[in-house]
């Protein structure tokens, strides 16, 4: 009987994952762009962005930002991705440290680092989200902010009743994206304190993921 050679297999999602998704997130994300300068305004010196995705927030930051550090795990962009990612990191008026990592993970920084961290719809993605804003908390200086614009959980019963169904199909086309969670709750929960928050629907946008929490924490 003839051997088959063992051949190695991409498999149809991580294609999707590494090829398409990226693409998809380039283009979804920059309809959005119109919340970006509202949300990272308070932004001062060495900033901390989690989720850095396409680099979209960073001609959004305001003037006196000292340094940016980014976190994201995302890695091996199709190349006019990173070609776009390339020149906007070109472009900033400051400069900018990648990190391709999980924020999951003990981040490679000291306590009380960054005067700023930022976080712009991310914290729907990151599988172990509690420990990612332990972490966020642990390095953000004793008088620094965290800037956060994220879809979450609906107030209205019915819609997030929805959201709840339909989180699993979202997990797999969002590439782990959730739809449900109260972000204001999990970022008290990491013992911050929450001095601004705004809640909105996304125009343009179904209420199970436009459903906004825009707002300013510090580190209670
Ligand atoms: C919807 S995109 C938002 C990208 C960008 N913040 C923006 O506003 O355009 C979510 C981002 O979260 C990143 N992400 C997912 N899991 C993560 C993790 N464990 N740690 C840090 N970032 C993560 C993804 O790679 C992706 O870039």
């Amino acid at each position: 009987m003839l051997k088959r050679k063992s051949e190695p297999r991409v498999s149809l999602y991580s294609f999707y994952e590494k090829r398409i998704f990226p693409r998809l997130l380039d283009t979804a994300m920059r309809r959005l762009n119109e919340h970006r300068a509202e949300t990272l305004s308070a932004a001062r010196g060495d900033v901390l962005e989690i989720g850095f995705g396409t680099g979209l927030n960073l001609s959004y930051y305001p003037d006196g930002i000292r340094s940016l550090t980014a976190v994201d795990p995302l890695d091996d962009l199709p190349t006019g991705v990173a070609a776009r990612v390339e020149g906007r990191v070109a472009e900033a008026p400051f400069p900018v440290e990648r990190h391709t990592l999980s924020a999951e993970g003990v981040l490679p920084f000291e306590a009380g680092r960054f005067d700023t961290v930022s976080t712009t719809w991310t914290l729907c993605s990151i599988p172990d989200v509690s420990a990612a804003l332990h972490e966020m908390h642990r390095v953000l200086a004793r008088e620094g902010r965290l800037l956060f614009i994220e879809h979450g959980r609906s107030d209205a019963a019915s819609v997030a009743r929805w959201q709840d169904r339909l989180n699993p199909l979202q997990r797999i086309i969002g590439c782990g994206c959730n739809l449900n969670r109260a972000i204001d709750l999990l970022v008290r929960g990491a013992g911050f304190e929450i001095t601004q928050l705004r809640r909105f629907v996304a125009d343009r946008t179904p209420r199970i993921l436009g459903s906004m929490y825009q707002g300013i924490a510090r580190a209670a």
